[in-house]
């Protein structure tokens, strides 16, 4: 990913609010239609599949490799969660064409810029595949999980205790800025991709590194009381810790900690899971909207920054579905927030979707544009409602993972969704007026 510093703004105009698009988060029918809108719009950015363009890769400048990986876990997930196939195809061929030589997510064509960070979205991206038993086009390349596998040996072995007690570095390569930064993100991705393995296979030695990395990362003070903040230079031994909170970050150490918690049934994984869920949900909602602070009111989100909201609302999803005991705080928000991007910035014909969700949206000098990681966070925070009535997701053997489908009766979303789902038992879901009268406040719409 790209310094804060790079502020790029390659975006589209969008045209002039005028409607809304049509959702009711409490119905899956009308959520399938809203997120099959929205990942037409996403989908559309998309020049891979056509013969002068590379696969896997969202080529218009300022757009960067990283970036293309959130994209297909969310549309690995959309058809999991909705059951529309149209995207299969390209999707897993891009997952497939950017693993490298090695099928590690190295491929040389970036890896002069490639940071660890970068590699890990990939490789969570095909965890996301392998979880949802995703259809693999070339039996020529190895399994989804055998992909993560490899990105998780590369960067184990990238492990440092030399400087800050451990970590990885934010960056792979010694050319790079960066290369003497430790971050939550790379880090953070890091944990969750283990804690994921972990739940796939069994094998201790993923939880053993979840448990590692996550220490590490209170040790040195990247967590602290639930705050997630960015990272710190490692030349001064990480003493001088970033500030900075990104709800992405947090994300990644939410569901990584409520994957632990569901595996070992340990109270310290419930306590951190609580601790830093209860940090976020303070830190990043406004009037019941996700919003990403660092960037959003002063309208300096660069186009990474863009893509966080739905990276962090998908984890907080996934969170409520392996960790039940979260899903009566985090579900309800996940309805006002998707609500919010409906009416406040999926205003365009043509289904794109500006960056603030919340009322302030009004705002044409920090909302006024549309473009990849907007459109794709609005297609998570929609989608992210379909996971109480989803199929149970996946292990290597193919049982039921943690997450599954063990007991089931009924759909948070109270609609007549099929599929054998996890109930989230949602006491006290707020109604849609409710909802709309959070987010209605002091803004006319509709
Ligand atoms: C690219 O993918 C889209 C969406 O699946 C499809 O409609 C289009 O026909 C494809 N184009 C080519 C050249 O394969
Ligand atoms: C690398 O770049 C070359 C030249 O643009 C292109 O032909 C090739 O498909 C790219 N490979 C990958 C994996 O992106
Ligand atoms: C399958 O992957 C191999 C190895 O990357 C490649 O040579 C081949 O062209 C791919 N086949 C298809 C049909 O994409
Ligand atoms: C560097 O930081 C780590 C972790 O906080 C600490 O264990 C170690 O003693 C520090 N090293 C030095 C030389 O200060
Ligand atoms: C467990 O995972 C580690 C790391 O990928 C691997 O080296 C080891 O062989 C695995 N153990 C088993 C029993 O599969
Ligand atoms: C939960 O974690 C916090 C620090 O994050 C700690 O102060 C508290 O004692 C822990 N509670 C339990 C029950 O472990
Ligand atoms: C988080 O907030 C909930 C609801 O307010 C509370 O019950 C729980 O104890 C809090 N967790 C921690 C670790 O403080
Ligand atoms: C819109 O946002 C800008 C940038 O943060 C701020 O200066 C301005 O006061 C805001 N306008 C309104 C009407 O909120
Ligand atoms: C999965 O299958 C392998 C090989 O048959 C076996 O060793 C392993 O214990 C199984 N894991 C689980 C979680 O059932
Ligand atoms: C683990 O996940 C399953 C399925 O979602 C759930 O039923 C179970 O309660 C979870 N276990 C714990 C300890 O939260
Ligand atoms: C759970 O899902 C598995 C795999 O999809 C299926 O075989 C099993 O019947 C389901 N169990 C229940 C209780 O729905």
């Amino acid at each position: 990913m790209r310094s804060a510093r790079f502020l790029s703004v390659v975006l589209v105009v969008s045209s002039t609010s005028v409607s809304a698009l049509d959702l009711d988060p409490k119905n899956a029918d009308s959520i399938k239609s809203a997120a099959k809108a929205v990942a037409k719009t996403v989908v559309s950015l998309y020049n891979g599949n056509k013969s002068v363009e590379i696969p896997g890769i969202f080529s218009t400048p300022g757009f960067y490799w990283w970036q293309a990986a959130p994209v297909w876990d969310a549309l690995v997930d959309y058809s999991f969660l909705t059951g529309d196939t149209t995207y299969n195809d390209i999707v897993g061929k891009a997952l497939q064409f950017q693993v490298g030589p090695n099928n590690d997510y190295m491929p040389p064509n970036q890896t002069k810029s490639e940071g660890n960070d970068d590699q890990s979205f990939w490789a969570l991206a095909a965890m996301t595949a392998a979880e949802r038993n995703f259809p693999a086009p070339n039996t020529s390349i190895p399994t989804w999980s055998t992909l993560a596998t490899n990105v998780f040996n590369t960067q184990a072995a990238r492990w440092d205790d030399k400087t800050c007690g451990g970590g990885v570095r934010w960056q792979i390569f010694s050319f790079n800025n960066g290369y003497n930064y430790k971050n939550s993100q790379s880090n953070g991705n890091l944990f969750e991709l283990s804690a994921r393995l972990a739940a796939f296979t069994k094998n201790a030695t993923y939880s053993d590194w979840a448990e590692k990395t996550y220490s590490w990362l209170e040790q040195v003070g990247f967590v602290n009381n639930g705050a997630v903040y960015d990272g710190a230079d490692l030349t001064t031994n990480c003493t001088s810790v970033s500030h900075l909170q990104w709800s992405n970050n947090a994300g990644a150490l939410i569901y990584g900690s409520a994957i632990m918690y569901n595996l070992t049934s340990d109270a310290k994984w419930r306590n951190r899971t609580s601790t830093l869920l209860n940090a976020t949900l303070t830190t990043f909602f406004k009037d019941g909207i996700m919003e990403e602070v660092a960037c959003e009111n002063i309208g300096t989100c660069a186009s990474d920054q863009t893509f966080f909201k739905g990276i962090t609302a998908i984890h907080l999803a996934r969170t409520a579905v392996v960790a039940p005991f979260t899903a009566q705080s985090i579900m309800p928000l996940l309805q006002s927030s998707a609500t919010g991007a409906a009416v406040n910035a999926c205003t365009a014909p043509d289904g794109s979707c500006t960056l603030i969700w919340t009322a302030s949206a009004n705002n044409a000098s920090t909302s006024g544009v549309t473009s990849l990681g907007t459109d794709f966070s609005a297609l998570e925070v929609i989608q992210a409602n379909l996971v109480g009535s989803a199929k149970s997701i996946v292990t290597q053997n193919g049982s039921t993972a943690v997450g599954g489908n063990s007991s089931s009766s009924g759909s948070a979303s109270g609609s007549t969704a099929k599929g054998s789902g996890v109930n989230l038992a949602i006491p006290g879901l707020l109604s849609v007026a409710q909802i709309f009268g959070l987010i209605l406040l002091g803004h006319v719409v509709l």
